[in-house]
């Protein structure tokens, strides 16, 4: 069987109601990066951090799957571990069309993590710089998400991966942001084929590309796969 390798980035939510980051009115053209998702943001202004991410957390919970995510949970439940799903993604909605083992190298909004002890629990709806970790007890809880300068998670397993795919898909994402955006380049290095499908495809990265919106063009791309679910 053909081991893939896919990746996803905010465009394949962006149809189930989440915004993007560098659309046109993305997240980044109305909030400061370097405010909202650096360490140094956080320890500037936690309060400011923590009412960001409870934000997008209760837009997360709120938002549904779309036939996008629901097309990779079929092509997953087809092919199980010769696909590799990773996304860039914090929200859920993989997970919540049924993908398993869902590779989170940015981390997840409903995750919460202890900055002082390295516990992890389920987020609550607010978080907010007071609120006690649950473990060690201290004020020093953070959302569970890889902010810019910090080194995404499971780069080790996804490097394994992306060295044995036959398949790298980048889907949904603007191949902005390293290490992720580089991984079309790894992916290519030990043999594998490459395939782009974007709403507004980057230059000419990719062996192929297929161009339309996630919750049209990656059901039709998985029906080439594994036949029409
Ligand atoms: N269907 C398919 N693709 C779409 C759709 C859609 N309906 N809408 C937008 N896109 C594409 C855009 O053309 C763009 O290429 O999704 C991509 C979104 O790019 P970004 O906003 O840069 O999001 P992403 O690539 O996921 O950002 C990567 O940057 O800010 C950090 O950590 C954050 O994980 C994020 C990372």
């Amino acid at each position: 069987m053909t081991r893939i390798v896919v990746l996803t980035g905010a465009g394949i939510s962006a149809e189930s109601g989440l915004g993007t980051f560098r659309d046109v009115g993305g997240l980044w053209s109305q909030y400061d990066l370097e405010e909202v998702a650096t360490p140094q943001g956080f320890a500037r202004n936690p309060r400011l951090v923590h009412d960001f991410y409870n934000a997008r957390r209760a837009n997360a919970r709120a938002a549904l799957p779309n036939a996008g995510h629901a097309a990779l949970a079929r092509l997953g439940a087809a092919m199980g571990d010769d696909l590799t799903l990773v996304t860039q993604n914090i929200d859920g909605l993989h997970e919540a069309a049924g993908s398993t083992g869902v590779i989170h190298m940015h981390g997840e909004i409903d995750i919460a993590l202890c900055g002082a002890c390295g516990a992890r629990w389920t987020a609550p709806d607010e978080m907010a710089p007071e609120d006690a970790c649950p473990d060690c007890a201290r004020p020093a809880t953070r959302p569970d998400i890889v902010w810019f300068g910090e080194m995404p998670y499971h780069m080790e397993e996804i490097g394994a991966r992306l060295a044995r795919a036959d398949l790298f898909v980048a889907i949904g994402t603007s191949g902005e942001v390293y290490p992720a955006a580089g991984f079309v380049d790894e992916a290519r290095r030990t043999g594998a084929r490459t395939l782009e499908i974007n709403l507004e495809p980057s230059r000419g990265r990719f062996d192929r590309v297929i161009a339309g919106p996630a919750t049209e063009a990656v059901p039709a791309w998985v029906a080439e796969v594994i036949g029409a679910g």
